[in-house]
């Protein structure tokens, strides 16, 4: 069993954790939402900023709820890809430092596979293979796990991900940001079944609809054409509720009914779920309701592993260091980086 400190910097929250095998020692998360909220979206620079003001104190306090020394860690963690380059440069640039310093193996974790870890700091006796349901302000993906490092893209999202298609909704119902936990908080008021909106659905060259991709702009889009109408009918006040009831419906059966295909297809049995999207209610319980009926068994981790955190990172790496896998110093950073790429993350 090999004990991680991990650090996660590849958006906005500024994360530390110390992980042994699937057991969580700690988890420190400082958040930069309040920073961004202001310019209505992550500025990549600001993140960077904040970043190296805070990335100090969340580590040591990370090692300090462990309660352990350096001489009981096994290695360090850092994100390396993919997400925005100068953030992911400060926790890399940390993470090689404190190995370095400490003569421990030094560990890149790409962030999606941390993202599918998550389930397990919750289901310890989770196994590939399994479905995984990626689904955050970055990604919307359909990811069959088959051991680690060992992973096939079986569906995507062809333009925006679901996360950012909740923040751009809220966005233009002046809303806030971020904008998932606004509408889902909204939408428990509103009428699902008030307005019919595109489902992202893929139409295929030869007739038909692609099975697991999805495409959330023309959804964003459809929002906007039907505020503008209701604006120009003259109703006032918007039926906010109701539209974020009618667009979390839509967003959460799309999801779910490309899920459940995608598993029945490949034969397999479970999906967990991951990434922000993941604390969605409406998705949870479409999914939940789907899964039963298909005789699927669906895992949900906690909010906290759902939402960006160093955590998933460290259980990623703990289980890459229980196979001797470990990075080169030289590492760098990438902005985008497939999974099907991770295991050349560990040259040495
Ligand atoms: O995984 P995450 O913390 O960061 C990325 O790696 O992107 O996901 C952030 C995304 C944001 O777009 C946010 O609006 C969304 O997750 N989100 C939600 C909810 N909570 C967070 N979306 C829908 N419903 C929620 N309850
Ligand atoms: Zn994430």
């Amino acid at each position: 069993m090999k004990t991680v400190l991990a650090i996660e910097t590849s958006c906005d929250e500024t994360a530390a954790a110390v992980v042994r095998s699937r057991t969580v020692l700690s988890n420190v998360v400082a958040s930069q939402i309040d920073i961004h909220r202001r310019y209505g979206g992550v500025v990549p620079e600001v993140a960077s900023r904040a970043h190296v003001e805070n990335l100090g104190a969340v580590t040591e306090t990370a090692l300090e709820n462990a309660g352990l020394g350096w001489s009981e860690i096994d290695g360090i963690a850092s994100t390396c890809a993919p997400g925005l380059v100068g953030a992911l440069m400060v926790g890399v640039t940390a993470g090689k430092t404190l190995a370095m310093l400490h003569s421990k193996p030094f560990l890149g974790i790409h962030h999606l596979e941390g993202h599918i870890y998550a389930s397990y700091l919750s289901q310890p006796e989770l196994h590939p293979p399994y479905l995984c349901l990626l689904v955050s302000g970055g990604h919307t993906s359909l990811i069959h796990v088959q051991d680690c490092g060992q992973y096939e893209m079986l569906g995507k999202t062809r333009d925006d991900a679901a996360g950012e298609a909740f923040d751009k909704v809220a966005r233009l119902l002046d809303l806030g940001y971020p904008g998932g936990p606004v509408i889902d908080k909204l939408a428990a008021q509103g009428n699902p079944t008030a307005f019919k909106l595109p489902e992202g659905n893929i139409s295929l060259p030869g007739g038909g609809i692609h099975p697991y991709d999805s495409s959330f702009s023309g959804l964003k889009t459809a929002v906007l054409r039907l505020v503008q109408s209701l604006q120009a009918e003259g109703v006032d006040p918007l039926p906010v509720t109701d539209l974020c009831a009618s667009f979390q419906k839509t967003v959460a059966k799309g999801l779910t009914k490309r899920a459940i295909r995608c598993a029945l297809d490949h034969g397999l049995t479970k999906i967990a779920i991951g990434g922000g999207v993941a604390a969605n209610s409406g998705l949870r319980q479409h999914l939940a309701a789907a899964a039963e009926e298909n005789n699927l068994q669906v895992l949900f981790p906690p909010l906290k592993y759902c939402t960006d955190n160093a955590a998933m990172i460290g259980c990623a790496a703990a289980d890459h260091l229980e196979r001797g896998h470990q990075s080169d110093f030289a590492l760098g950073t990438r902005s985008r980086m497939d999974l099907a790429d991770v295991m050349t993350l560990y040259g040495r």
